[in-house]
């Protein structure tokens, strides 16, 4: 299984300060050294993390393929820059991060897809695991789709972690029966990717995957790739992002 790795915390790191340190062209060449299959970046509309010249220079310097996160709006920029791959997910301005699957029946994605197509770009849709989304992402044509399993990893956070007794515990899964809710979401992955593969479509999977839960996606045989960001970056301050990433792989290779 096929390991991309979101850098875009880096840059975070690096506009807290408004200087180039971390310098982001630095942690794709390590993450590239320690094993990462693919750099992915998430080109934002408010440009928080990752920006133009960052995207650009990725694209051009890259040995490893570049998987560029995109919302339908800067289609045209995506044009121009002609990444291996463009993921297209849902935006909103004041999200922490993405918070769910595409909406499918949206009127911009078919003519953002046909351009990205027409240029050679690899199109994969951000969806959410259920059987509806998967047929519509297959009748747009496209040969990929990433699963979100955000909703599983916060069920896991939620019932196996501390997080449920601090200030960040998730208020709406709260009152639930958490451990119920984890193994309908980890079905609902399974399943997921086993009709999505028969269809013929490349099923990747990420968000909020860590190095607690990563095993249980990993397993999953669809699936062909995660994309992973936050736990990795996290994991870096302590231990450095070479071994960050070799520490994940090592479990993605052993589930
Ligand atoms: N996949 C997609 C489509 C995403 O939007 C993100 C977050 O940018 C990730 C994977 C990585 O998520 P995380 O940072 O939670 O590992």
């Amino acid at each position: 299984m096929k390991l991309g790795v979101n850098i875009d915390h880096i840059a975070i790191l690096r506009e807290a300060r408004k200087v180039n340190d971390p310098d982001i062209l630095n942690a794709m060449y390590v993450a590239t050294l320690a094993g990462a299959d693919q750099i992915t970046i998430h080109l934002r509309e408010d440009r928080r993390h990752i920006d133009d010249i960052d995207a650009k220079n990725i694209i051009r310097l890259s040995s490893i393929a570049v998987n560029l996160e995109c919302a339908t709006a800067i289609t045209d920029i995506v044009l121009e820059l002609g990444p291996n791959r463009a993921t297209i997910v849902p935006e909103k301005r004041q999200e922490l991060t993405t918070e769910g699957g595409l909406n499918l029946s949206s009127a911009e994605l078919p003519s953002s897809i046909k351009a990205m197509l027409e240029a050679n770009i690899e199109v994969s849709l951000f969806i959410d695991p259920n059987l509806d989304d998967i047929k519509a992402a297959k009748e747009l044509g496209v040969s990929t789709i990433e699963l979100h399993t955000g909703n599983f990893a916060n069920a896991y956070l939620m019932a196996f972690s501390n997080l449920s007794k601090t200030k960040f515990s998730i208020k709406s899964l709260e009152k639930q029966n958490i451990k119920e809710i984890f193994e309908i979401e980890l079905n609902r992955l399974k399943s997921a990717a086993k009709f999505a593969k028969n269809l013929g479509l490349n099923v990747a999977a990420g968000h909020g995957l860590n190095y607690q839960n990563v095993g249980y996606i990993a397993k999953i045989p669809e699936i062909f790739e995660l994309n992973i960001g936050q736990s990795i970056v996290a994991r870096s301050v302590f231990t450095g992002l070479n071994q960050a990433i070799k520490d994940m792989k090592r479990l993605i290779n052993e589930a």
